[in-house]
């Protein structure tokens, strides 16, 4: 049975109601390159991806929120009249309500709602379930109100209550992403204006995601220092963000900082560079140029960022062993989660097969996940069941 059948049954079978719901859907992501250099103002280029979070909804006449999740086989319910408190436990929960507390807070008026969320994105993977979470809550939300705003300040809205009602401080990337995904395309997105540009993906190529199956506790600690090291280092160097100091200032001025600040710094700033010229690269159908940015990345957060760990580092090698694999890397936060690579559609099997022969050295199990750079955000219309 589909992914949509099921979630249709589940609403069927939990709310007795007669009013059919209406449908929306929010894409995963997986980020090509361009990795911690969001909340440093700078570049990235993600896709958004065909796995996603599906919410089945009715309004109600209230503002009463009754939102079941068939992954977890659990309800959540809250009033969006007076305070929205936070959960110490069912933290999905805290998605939806931090989303009701955001949009509230920029002002639009919401209805209360009946739903049913369900989803196919792995979750604690790094492939942004939680961020494809809250916005198609945040969008069922504003559908069923009536009560629009772009997609821009619908992302922003969703980081919003990520930060500041989950409390991990991501920057835009998977939230902006599952906003506006663009189908076979990837996006180059500038952080600090949010002006951003589809770059076609060659249909020749598949974009190909492992995941390592270390799915690390301790990621918001370790993420939350390594922004707080990039602040550090912004302002060392008179900046505002890491964005505004190049190469040549690095040099020169970062014999100063501790070991491990010129580290991170200079992760970003060539990570900056290297996701504007892989940009170019595909646009000029360069997958070449494309796959050895992509390497240099992974050795970038390997060595410089330490965010890769020995799981993700036997993936990239395993992959880039494989003929027909332009490029392969750590994708997301790291600290565990996945690896993409791109790779010739020919290329794809062999690719599969490689890692189902060689990760089980690392002890775990892998599993592959073959993407189509997908549409962000929508509501489903004329579904089939
Ligand atoms: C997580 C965050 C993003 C971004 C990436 C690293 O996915 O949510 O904002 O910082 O890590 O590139």
């Amino acid at each position: 049975m589909s992914l949509i059948s099921k979630t249709l049954n589940a609403f069927q079978t939990k709310f007795s109601f007669n009013t059919p719901p209406r449908l929306f859907q929010a894409p995963g992501r997986v980020n090509l390159i361009g990795e911690h250099t969001d909340y440093n103002d700078g570049f990235v280029l993600p896709a958004a991806i065909d796995r996603l979070i599906l919410v089945a909804a009715t309004a109600r006449r209230d503002a009463r929120v009754n939102v079941y999740a068939m992954n977890f086989d659990q309800w959540d319910r809250f009033d969006m009249r007076g305070e929205i408190a936070r959960l110490s436990e069912n933290a999905w929960g805290n998605y939806i309500r931090g989303m009701a507390w955001s949009l509230i807070q920029e002002g639009c008026e919401l209805r209360g709602m009946d739903a049913v969320v369900a989803g196919n994105v792995p979750i604690g993977a790094g492939l942004s379930s939680s961020a494809a979470m809250e916005v198609a809550l945040g969008f069922s939300m504003l559908q069923l109100s009536e009560s629009d705003i772009d997609r821009k300040s619908l992302a922003l809205a969703a980081q919003k209550a990520e930060n500041q009602f989950v409390g991990m401080r991501c920057g835009i990337m998977d939230q902006f992403i599952s906003c506006l995904g663009y189908n076979e395309h990837a996006l180059l997105i500038d952080c600090r204006d949010l002006t951003y540009r589809a770059v076609r993906l060659p249909s020749r190529v598949s974009i190909v995601i492992v995941d390592s199956g270390v799915h690390r506790g301790l990621m918001d600690m370790e993420y939350n220092a390594r922004r707080a090291e990039c602040e550090t280092a912004a302002k060392h160097f008179g900046v505002s963000a890491l964005r505004d100091v190049d190469l040549e200032a690095f040099r020169s001025r970062a014999p100063q900082l501790s070991s491990v600040v010129r580290r991170r710094a200079q992760h970003v700033i060539s990570e900056n560079d290297r996701t504007l010229m892989a940009a170019t690269a595909l646009q000029a159908d360069d997958l070449t140029t494309f796959g050895n940015l992509m390497v240099a990345s992974h050795t970038s957060l390997r060595d410089d960022y330490e965010v890769s760990c020995p799981e993700l580092d036997l993936l990239v090698e395993i992959a880039l062993g494989v003929k027909g694999v332009y490029g392969a890397r750590m994708t997301g936060a790291g600290f565990g989660g996945c690896m993409v690579a791109l790779a010739t559609k020919e290329a794809t099997e062999a690719l599969v097969t490689a890692v189902k022969e060689h990760y089980l050295a690392s002890g775990r199990r892998a599993v592959t996940y073959i993407c189509k750079a997908s549409e962000g955000v929508s509501e489903l219309k004329d579904f089939k069941r």
